[in-house]
Order: structure tokens, then sequence, then C-alpha cells
């Protein structure tokens, strides 16, 4: 299975801190936040990552990663021109991805726990098999802020991005695997009233084909450290975890 890591955008969430430095070389307590979700690819059995970044820090996160080998990893880099939307990362990877099934995963995402990578590899098969495409869903306190899975007992009915009365608490997280027609899928996406190329849009597609599966994590957490509340909670999640007060 081939990663794209996707780690560009303007992280104006995080201004001024993401002014001049890219969101996902922050500091998460004692490594840049991009290791994470490195590491969490890295975990899951990939070993061929494209980094996708912006054209302002394609150039540091290079600096950082180089070719992975540190990370046990090859890394390869592809530049996104300008931030039109996540589901981009699909298109701006075709050729790496070479009408393969693929995993993406967001660059301010982090996983902690092994329940990733079983439910990943579990995913894998699926992808590999024809079956479909999987998307990692967390219960949350904040649905309004992700995109929101609703359910009919184990089948992803719809995905509905940042509702402002969301009809579930599932956030669907930034880790996607996808079968072997992402690219022509993602390509025929159209933008969104954000002007943006929408995951959550791409993912609909699958449900349409009635091939999407949700695994909802139960024993894990994850975090989206994407501002500046959710970045302190996770840098002191991970001093904890690393001091082993915190078990999971
Ligand atoms: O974290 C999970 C959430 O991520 C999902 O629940 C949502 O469905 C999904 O849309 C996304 O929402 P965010 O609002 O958190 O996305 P954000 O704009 O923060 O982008 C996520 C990552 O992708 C971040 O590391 C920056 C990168 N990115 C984003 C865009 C839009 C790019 O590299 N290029 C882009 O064009």
């Amino acid at each position: 299975m081939k990663g794209i890591l996707l780690a560009g955008g303007n992280g104006t969430r995080l201004y001024p801190l993401t002014k001049s430095v890219s969101k996902h070389l922050l500091p998460v307590y004692d490594k840049p936040m991009i290791y994470y979700p490195m590491q969490t690819l890295e975990r899951c059995g990939i070993t061929d990552v494209l980094i996708i970044s912006s054209p302002k820090h394609l150039g540091s996160i290079a600096e950082l990663i180089g070719d992975g080998n540190e990370l046990g990893v090859n890394v390869s880099y592809a530049v996104q021109p300008s931030p039109d939307g996540i589901a981009q990362a699909l298109v701006i990877g075709e050729k790496f991805i070479n009408h393969e099934p693929a995993a993406l995963i967001l660059g301010d995402n982090i996983f902690i726990g092994d329940e990733i990578e079983h439910k990943a590899k579990k995913a894998f098969e699926r992808a590999e098999s024809g079956r479909g495409a999987t998307v990692f869903a967390a219960k949350t306190d904040r649905a309004c802020e992700y995109g929101v899975a609703v359910m009919y007992g184990d089948t992803v009915e719809r995905i509905v991005e940042k509702p402002i009365y969301p009809l579930s608490d599932l956030a669907v997280t930034g880790l996607y695997v996808y079968d072997e027609n992402v690219c022509e899928y993602a390509k025929k996406l159209a933008k969104s009233e954000r002007n943006e190329y929408e995951i959550t849009d791409l993912n609909n597609i699958y449900i349409s084909h009635g091939k999407l599966f949700c695994e909802v994590m139960s024993e894990s957490v994850w975090f989206d450290a994407g501002t500046p509340d959710r970045l302190l909670e996770t840098s002191n999640f991970m001093r904890l975890h690393k001091l082993n007060k915190v078990v999971i």
C-alpha cells in the first residue's frame, strides 16, 4: 500500500504561529507534528510515501524528512500550488498512486494506540481486493468542527462536512484508505461552496457506489492538532503519554 501525506494549506487557524512556518513543523511536545502521521503510516506497514505541501513549505519539510530513511520509509515529494482542498492530493498524486490502492493521511492528524494499525490493515485488504474505501471515525463532542459520519447500523449513510447541527458524534478522522478508482473519482469532483475539492465529497462518491466502510475507533486517542487549543492539548497529552502517565 502506498501512502500520501498531505502537509500543505495555510494553517490560518494557527496564525501568527504559521505565518512563516509550516503548521506541520510546529512542535507537538518533543517532535515536529509531521513525525506523528509519518509514524502512523510506517506502523501501518506503508513504506512508500509521497509528501505533498505548498511551494512555500515543501523545502523546509524536505529538509527535515529527507529521503525518509530515519523514519523507516521512502519519501518523495510533490507540490500543491495552492490550497485547493484535501481531495486534490489524490489528483496530484495520480502518477505515484499508479492505479493502485492508496492511503491518505492529513499532516495534522495524530493517532495514539495500536488500534489504528489493526483497522488500517483490514482496510488495506478491502481496498486491495476491490471491496472499496475505508474511513476511520472517532467519537467527539465537537462534531461541528469535522466531517461527520451518519451511520445506519454498521453502514455509513453519508458524511457531512462541518455540519452546524451534527446528526452524530462520529468525526471522520484524517486517515483514508482508497481502492484503485480513487484518482478517477477525485478528478470528477467540483469545488465546494468554500472553493475546495472536499475529501467528504470524494467519500460520498464511494458511498453512492455502496463502497465506503467506516471503522469506528473505540480504544485509541485521536487529535486534529490544527488549532491553538488542540495543539496544546495534543502536546500535553503526548507529554503524559511519554511519561507513561496515560495508558491507552
Ligand atoms: O482532521 C479531520 C478533518 O480534516 C476531517 O474531519 C474533515 O472532514 C476534513 O475536511 C479535514 O478538516 P479540517 O478543517 O481539519 O482540514 P484542514 O483545512 O485543517 O486541512 C487538513 C490538513 O490538510 C492540514 O494538515 C492541511 C492540509 N491541507 C488542507 C487543504 C485544504 C493541504 O495540504 N492542502 C489543502 O488544500
